[in-house]
């Protein structure tokens, strides 16, 4: 079924692997909305941090992810900014302590259902580039273009290390590592919705790749599905 505003295209893949870089820019070249899903889950685990909540407390976590107001505002320049509950989170939302408690938070299945729910509304019109960890296996399964973003886990740790410390983030190269490769293995062992490669998605290795090499093969995927 045809989709108003143009198609969807699902990228997901591990923490590091590019999606976020290679999400926006291809989403800007088409004229589509940037959906970054991961930035939902993270706005939860802060809201929940600051409450002083158990982070590891199913029926606590999906009712306040329930009751939490999270708005993907994009901005002319191509970026999104995050808010939460009306505040502005975009920064706040990206340090390794996030990240950590977003991977906890993001796996019980309360927290999912809520969000869930946010986000196939996000993609219902089309004209979406959405990343994430289950888009295109539980979010939108039918979406037009499937992509499976990969890079080798020291790779993805250097490029993450580089990325913290250019926002000032003071952090050993060694523990970036080891806090991936936990979250690596939270992200894709876990119960529900794990981080999977969906049958029919094409899975690019971006290890020795450019960004703009990345962003071409996308985009061009994606041109072949808008003409179908
Ligand atoms: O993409 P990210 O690193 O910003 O995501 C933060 C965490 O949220 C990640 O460790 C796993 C979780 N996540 C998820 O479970 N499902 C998604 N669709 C996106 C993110």
């Amino acid at each position: 079924m045809k989709r108003p505003n143009g198609i969807v295209i699902a990228i997901d893949g591990p923490a590091g692997s590019g999606k976020s870089t290679v999400a926006k820019l291809v989403a800007k070249r088409l004229g589509y909305l940037y959906v970054d899903t991961g930035a939902m889950y993270r706005a939860v685990a802060l809201k929940a941090l600051r409450l002083g909540i158990e982070i590891h407390d199913e029926v606590v976590m999906s009712h306040l992810a329930q009751m939490t107001d999270i708005v993907l505002q994009p901005q002319n320049d191509g970026s999104v900014r995050v808010f939460l509950d009306g505040e502005d989170v975009t920064e706040v939302i990206r340090t390794p302590e996030i990240s950590e408690a977003s991977s906890i938070v993001s796996s019980h299945q309360g927290v999912r259902e809520a969000l869930k729910a946010k986000q196939k509304l996000l993609a219902e019109q089309g004209g979406v580039v959405m990343e994430g960890r289950d888009v295109q296996t539980v979010i939108v399964p039918d979406a037009e273009v499937k992509i499976f973003l990969t890079a080798s886990l020291e790779e993805r740790a250097k490029r993450r290390w580089l990325e913290l410390r250019y926002r000032g983030v003071e952090i050993a190269y060694e523990q970036v590592l080891q806090e991936l490769k936990e979250r690596d293995e939270r992200d894709s062992n876990r119960l529900i919705a794990p981080l999977r490669k969906a049958p029919d998605a094409i899975e690019i290795d971006t290890t020795d790749m450019t960004i703009d090499e990345v962003v071409n093969k996308i985009f061009k995927l994606a041109k072949q599905k808008q003409t179908c």
